[in-house]
C-alpha cells in the first residue's frame, strides 16, 4: 500500500504513532492532546532535567496537570526520551523547537536545523513519515531548510515521507480556547502532504484550516503576531500622547472599546514579553531585509515597545521626586515579574528590563511573584520577597509590571504609599498615590 495511503489508515484507527520534538509551553500541549485521542505518542526533548521531570510524572508547563501526563503514561500512551531513535517507528513528528533570536536580532533556526538533522538521522530508509514543524519561523524555513535534508537520500516529499508546516497559536495560561477549539492553520509542500497533515490535526483540532503552501502558513503566524506587536506599539504611544496631553489612557481605551465594529482594545503597558510577540516580527523583517524591503511598522513598534520600560522607569522617578526622595538608595518593590499575568514565564519579560534600569539608577530592587520564585536572568540573582503589609509599607514606591489575578489590588494598594500601575489594576478611586502609565 502507497505510504500515504497507509498513513491516513492509521491516523484514522489511532494506530499511528506520534512522536513530539520540543516538549516545552507548545510541544508538551500537543504531546498529550494527542496522547488524549488515544495515539501512542513519543516525545523527545534535549532538556534531560525536562525528560526526568516527565517521567517522574511531573509538569513544568503551568496548563499541563501532573496527574494528566502520569494517567497517561501509566495508559502507556505517552513516553520520554532525550534519543530521537526512539522516533524511528513512528509515523508522525511534529517539531516544536525554539526559534530565538541572535543578539544581532537576526533569526536563530539553529534549533530546527538540528532537529531536522537528527529526525533525518533516524528517518526509516523507505521513508512512510509525515514531518510537521511547529515553530515560528519565516516564510521559506519549511521548503528552504528543512525539505532539502529530509530529502537528502532520495525520498521524494508528497510520495516517500510528507511535510507540512503549522503554526501554533497556544496562549499559554488561557482557559477559554484550547488545543481543541483553537482552529490552526496548515500548509503542506504538496496537496498529499496537506491531505496527511491535515488529517493528522484534525484528530485533536475541531476546525483545520488548510492554505495553499508552507510559506503562506508560516507568513500567518507572522501576521497574527505582527499585528499584535504594532497594535500593542500603538496604544502604547497612545499612552505617552495621553501622558503628554493630560489625559487618562485607560479611561480612552476603555471608551474607545465601546464602539460595537471597527475597533479592538489594546492595552498599554510596561512593554513585550515572551517568547513570541517581541522576537516573531524580527523574523519577517529579517526576511524582508534579505529582499531588499524594509518592514516598518514592525521596526516603528519595536522601537516603541522597547522603550516602554524606561518610560515607567522615568515614572518611578517623577513619583518619588515629588516625595522629594531620589531614586537613588529608594527601596523598589516590584509585583510581578511574569511576562503576563497568571503565568511563570519570565522570558523577554519588561520586568528585567525595569529591574536593570532601576538598579542602574541606584534602587534597591526587590520583588514579588507567585509564579517565579526565584530570578536567576540576564545578570538579576534575586529569591522573590513574601508580599507583607510591612513590606508594602516599607517599599518607597510599589511597580505593578505584571497584574496577577492572585494579588487582592484593594489591599495592595490601601497599604502601599506610593505605586506606579503600569497595568490599570488599581482601579479607579482606590487611593491617591497611584501613579498610573
Ligand atoms: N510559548 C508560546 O506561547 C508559543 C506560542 C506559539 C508558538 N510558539 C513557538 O513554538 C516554538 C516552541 O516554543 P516553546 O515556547 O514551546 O519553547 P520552549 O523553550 O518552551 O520549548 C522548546 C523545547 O525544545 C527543546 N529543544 C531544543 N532543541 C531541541 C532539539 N534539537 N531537539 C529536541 N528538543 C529540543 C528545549 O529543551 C525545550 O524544552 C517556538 O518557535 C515558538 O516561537 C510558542
Amino acid at each position: 500500500m502507497e505510504h500515504k495511503q497507509q498513513l491516513l489508515e492509521r491516523i484514522a484507527n489511532r494506530e499511528a504513532q506520534i512522536g513530539i520534538v520540543g516538549l516545552g509551553y507548545v510541544g508538551l500541549p500537543l504531546a498529550v492532546a494527542f496522547a488524549q485521542e488515544g495515539f501512542s505518542v513519543v516525545g523527545v526533548d534535549l532538556d534531560s532535567r525536562k525528560i526526568a521531570a516527565l517521567q517522574r510524572g511531573e509538569s513544568y508547563v503551568e496548563d499541563v496537570p501532573a496527574d494528566v501526563i502520569a494517567a497517561l503514561a501509566d495508559a502507556g500512551l505517552f513516553s520520554v526520551s532525550t534519543d530521537y531513535a526512539t522516533l524511528a517507528e513512528v509515523d508522525a513528528i511534529s517539531i516544536c523547537v525554539p526559534t530565538p533570536l541572535r543578539k544581532t536580532k537576526d533569526p536563530d533556526i539553529s534549533y530546527i536545523v538540528d532537529a531536522t538533522e537528527c529526525i533525518a538521522t533516524h528517518m526509516p530508509a523507505d521513508g512512510g513519515q509525515l514531518i510537521v514543524l511547529e515553530s515560528t519561523t519565516y516564510p521559506g524555513t519549511t521548503d528552504e531548510i528543512v525539505l532539502p535534508r529530509l530529502g537528502r537520500d532520495g525520498l521524494e516529499v508528497g510520495r516517500d515521507f510528507f511535510l507540512a508546516f503549522s503554526p501554533e497559536r497556544i496562549d499559554p495560561g488561557r482557559t477559554d480556547f484550547t488545543v481543541r477549539t483553537t482552529p490552526k492553520v496548515i500548509g503542506g509542500v504538496t496537496p498529499d502532504c496537506l491531505e496527511v497533515a491535515v488529517a493528522l490535526y484534525a484528530t485533536v483540532v475541531d476546525h483545520p484550516v488548510p492554505v495553499s503552501s508552507t510559506a503562506t502558513a508560516e507568513m500567518v503566524k507572522l501576521l497574527e503576531n505582527t499585528f499584535r506587536a504594532v497594535n500593542i506599539g500603538l496604544v502604547n504611544e497612545v499612552a505617552l500622547m495621553c501622558d503628554r496631553l493630560g489625559l487618562n489612557v485607560w479611561e480612552v481605551v476603555g471608551a474607545a472599546a465601546t464602539k460595537p465594529y471597527g475597533f479592538m482594545p489594546f492595552r498599554p503597558g510596561p512593554g513585550l514579553g515572551g517568547h513570541c510577540i517581541p522576537i516573531d516580527p524580527h523574523y519577517l523583517s529579517w526576511k524582508l531585509r534579505t529582499l531588499n524591503y524594509t518592514a516598518r511598522f514592525i521596526e516603528l513598534a519595536a522601537e516603541v515597545n522597547s522603550h516602554m520600560p524606561d518610560y515607567v522607569v522615568s515614572k518611578v522617578a517623577d513619583a518619588l521626586n515629588a516625595r522629594r526622595k531620589a531614586v537613588n538608595g529608594s527601596r523598589v518593590l516590584v509585583l510581578g515579574v511574569a511576562y503576563k499575568r497568571d503565568v511563570g514565564d519570565v522570558r523577554e519579560s519588561p520586568a528585567l528590563d525595569v529591574i536593570h534600569l532601576l538598579r542602574q539608577r541606584g534602587a534597591e530592587v526587590s520583588y514579588h511573584d507567585p509564579y517565579v520564585a526565584s530570578l536567576r536572568r540576564e545578570g538579576i540573582d534575586l529569591d522573590a520577597s513574601p508580599l507583607t503589609a510591612e513590606g508594602l509599607a516599607a517599599a518607597d514606591c510599589v511597580v505593578v509590571v505584571t497584574d496577577h489575578s492572585a494579588y487582592d489590588w484593594t489591599w495592595i494598594g490601601a497599604t502601599a504609599p506610593l505605586i506606579v500601575d503600569t497595568r490599570n489594576a488599581i482601579k479607579n478611586g482606590a487611593v491617591a498615590s497611584i501613579v498610573r502609565l
